[in-house]
């Protein structure tokens, strides 16, 4: 037996649009999203034959209606990909998208896989967070878990309870940034996005670009709005990611059949973790998340040059930023924006993360390495360290 393990590279990832809840995707099927990711990805691929894909991968926090029947199954099929590719769908809530990815990477590595797809879609207009759960009533009887714990607001608001330091206007100051590098990045990013048709009361429309960001938020505009999770709380509308609707998909391939097919390599990956936190304060996740990936890539902080963390909420990420003794405003830190301007639509984000850390990357020869990393729903944190292969010296 061939124990070897293999590099597993990131060849290209896309998405859809992000559209804000109850707006712009409102009338659009989920699958629909992300079949229109997956082919996009193919048609973005042409060297890829089609029956060389081993697995498609696909994550939703809600798997029941159009985000069911085994989503990663339905929608190859519905791709257009052979009947003789497989696939399965995968949640972990938040982290679905980047779990498909570490999944099907693992499989990759240890020789199960040549080449896989990986992506999400959360339509939060036809699923919001919570539809159909039915929590174990030891949750409650028990108090096993706070209740707050299971409303990601609440949560956020906790961890300004728990780091004081972190005030309103950190949270503020930050979201204006994000929102500010958003608008400064739109043409980068849109070199990822694909067009995607939506349907509204006046027709059909072809959505080319995300509707969530705010580009003229300001410290003044943010300073009275309300707080919906706590009343006289600190978290508002203007430092929570939306609730959005996308998809994202992306391909991975061992780097030996990336070569043979000709197919470009965006990153590589180094390795990953997932980690447990209390699920009343689930921000602090990507914390130990990220000190354990980097302690089994043999890795610290100070190797790390560009990280894309998902913006659940602005007070988590400064929860991070903290931590690692990094500035609110470090330029490596989501140089193009991130969720709180352009969207969270849940299972999906992971690989918008990985994509947007891969066409950093290319723009970035200088630096070695960088981590995709969020925060999960009930306590959780991911992170996945890719290394660049456009690094050219010293970081
Ligand atoms: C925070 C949240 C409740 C807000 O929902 P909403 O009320 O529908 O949001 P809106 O877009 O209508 O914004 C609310 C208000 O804030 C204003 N606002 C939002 N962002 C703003 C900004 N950047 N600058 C200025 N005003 C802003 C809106 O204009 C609106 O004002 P209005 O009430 O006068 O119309 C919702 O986005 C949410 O639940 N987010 C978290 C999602 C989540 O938990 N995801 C999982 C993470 S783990």
């Amino acid at each position: 037996m061939n124990d070897t393990i293999r590099d597993v590279v990131f060849v290209d990832g896309v998405r859809t649009p992000f559209g804000k809840a109850g707006k712009l995707f409102e009338d659009t099927r989920a699958d629909d999203l992300i079949i229109r990711a997956i082919r996009s990805l193919l048609r973005r691929n042409p060297g890829l034959p089609p029956e060389r894909i081993d697995e498609v991968a696909l994550a939703a926090t809600t798997q029941i209606g159009d985000q069911g029947l085994t989503l990663g199954r339905t929608a190859a099929l519905l791709a257009g990909l052979p009947r003789s590719v497989p696939g399965y769908s995968i949640d972990r809530m938040c982290a679905g998208a980047m779990t498909a990815v570490t999944s099907v990477s693992s499989a990759i590595a240890s020789r199960q896989y040549d080449i896989a797809i990986a992506g999400g879609v959360e339509s939060m207009s036809n699923h919001p967070m919570g539809e159909g759960v039915d929590p174990n009533p030891r949750i409650i009887a028990e108090r096993l878990v706070d209740p707050d714990a299971l409303q990601m607001g609440v949560t956020a608001e906790n961890l300004h309870d728990l780091y004081p330091s972190i005030t309103k206007e950190r949270a503020d100051a930050y979201a204006v940034r994000t929102q500010q590098r958003y608008a400064a990045a739109a043409e980068q990013l849109s070199a990822d996005v694909t067009t995607m048709a939506a349907r509204s009361d006046e027709g059909w429309t072809v959505a080319t670009r995300d509707e969530l960001p705010r580009p003229s938020t300001s410290m003044e505009g943010l300073a009275n709005l309300r707080t919906p999770f706590r009343p006289h709380g600190r978290v508002t509308a203007g430092t929570s990611s939306p609730n959005t609707d996308g998809a994202t998909a992306c391909l991975l391939a061992d780097a030996e059949t990336a070569a043979e097919l000709g197919l470009p390599v965006a990153m590589t990956m180094v390795g990953f973790a997932f980690a447990g936190v209390d699920p009343e304060t689930m921000g602090v996740g990507p914390i130990p998340s990220t000190e354990k990936a980097l302690a089994r890539a043999g890795l610290t902080i100070d190797d790390i040059g560009l990280f894309e963390i998902n913006e659940a909420f602005a007070v988590q990420v400064l929860a991070f930023l903290d931590h690692f003794k990094i500035a609110d405003d470090d330029p490596r830190v989501n140089p193009w924006g991130g969720a709180i301007a352009m969207g969270h639509p849940l299972a999906a984000s992971g690989v918008r993360l990985m994509t947007q850390l891969a066409r950093e990357f290319a723009e970035h020869p200088e630096v070695r390495y960088g981590i995709t990393t969020m925060c999960v729903g009930l306590g959780q944190g991911g992170t996945v360290i890719w290394e660049n292969p456009n690094f050219k010296g010293a970081k």
